[in-house]
């Protein structure tokens, strides 16, 4: 199967490392090399493998997938009048990408850990479609004492929150200490892990996502990120 080829100015645009008019400036500066040669004219077409930019292969050709330990304080938009934000903390050129990048879902400002970034339409939809159930779960830390009833009333079913229309789906509840709880859901409903403790007459002090699916921070510090690959399919 033959290589898909593409123009550096629109390889380069893509990927968002610059405009397609600012592409020649990086042409005609050597900055762009194609099988190791630099390239002269930002209309050529080049396979993506063959590219090098400022000596390095292109960042993520196929599509990117970032895990990002979200620190507290950053909100999950792209709008940067709103107060900072998440897109702050990483590499600018990734949301000038085509398709730009975005996080799969939100977490509240306050929140703190795993955050997915991605380009890839398909991915935000699958992880925070309720059909697809990804699991995601919360270390929680509350301003009263956990009664164990709450076990119950998550796993039920038939918790309804204001201004739903459906209860929430079977969510476990794992109490830890007297103020302390992991709450797992497979939904990612707007404040949702709040809104249930506050259901309850318990208000949420610490918020912290452990788990998206699969992924998790490891070792990431509070702001810090990791490149992943792709899934499959
Ligand atoms: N539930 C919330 O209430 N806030 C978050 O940030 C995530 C889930």
């Amino acid at each position: 199967m033959s290589k898909p080829v593409r123009r550096l100015d629109q390889i380069l645009a893509n990927l968002g490392y610059c405009s397609r008019s600012e592409a020649r400036g990086w042409v005609r500066g050597g900055r762009v090399l194609v099988n190791d040669e630099k390239a002269t004219d930002p209309a050529d077409k080049a396979p993506l493998a063959s590219v090098l930019v400022d000596h390095l292969p292109l960042e993520c050709p196929d599509g990117l997938l970032v895990v990002l330990n979200k620190p507290a304080g950053y909100i999950c938009t792209h709008d940067a009048r709103e107060g900072p934000i998440v897109f702050d903390i990483l590499p600018h050129r990734w949301v000038r990408r085509n398709p730009p990048a975005t996080t799969v879902g939100r977490l509240d400002k306050d929140t703190t850990g795993v955050l997915l970034i991605t380009d890839q339409g398909t991915l935000v939809q699958r992880w925070t479609s309720p059909h697809h159930k990804v699991p995601k779960i919360y270390e929680v830390t509350l301003d009263g004492e956990l009664r164990p009833e709450l076990i119950e009333i998550f796993a039920a079913g038939t918790l309804l929150l204001e201004d739903d229309v459906k209860p929430c789906l079977p969510a476990k509840l794992e109490i830890v200490g007297p103020h302390e709880a992991q709450l797992e859901l497979v939904e990612g409903r707007y404040h949702q892990v709040k809104r249930m403790f506050g259901s309850q007459g318990l208000n949420v002090t610490r918020l912290h996502r452990s788990h998206f699916g699969e992924y998790t921070i490891g070792d990431l510090k509070p702001g810090q990120w990791r490149l992943l690959p792709l899934p499959a399919g």
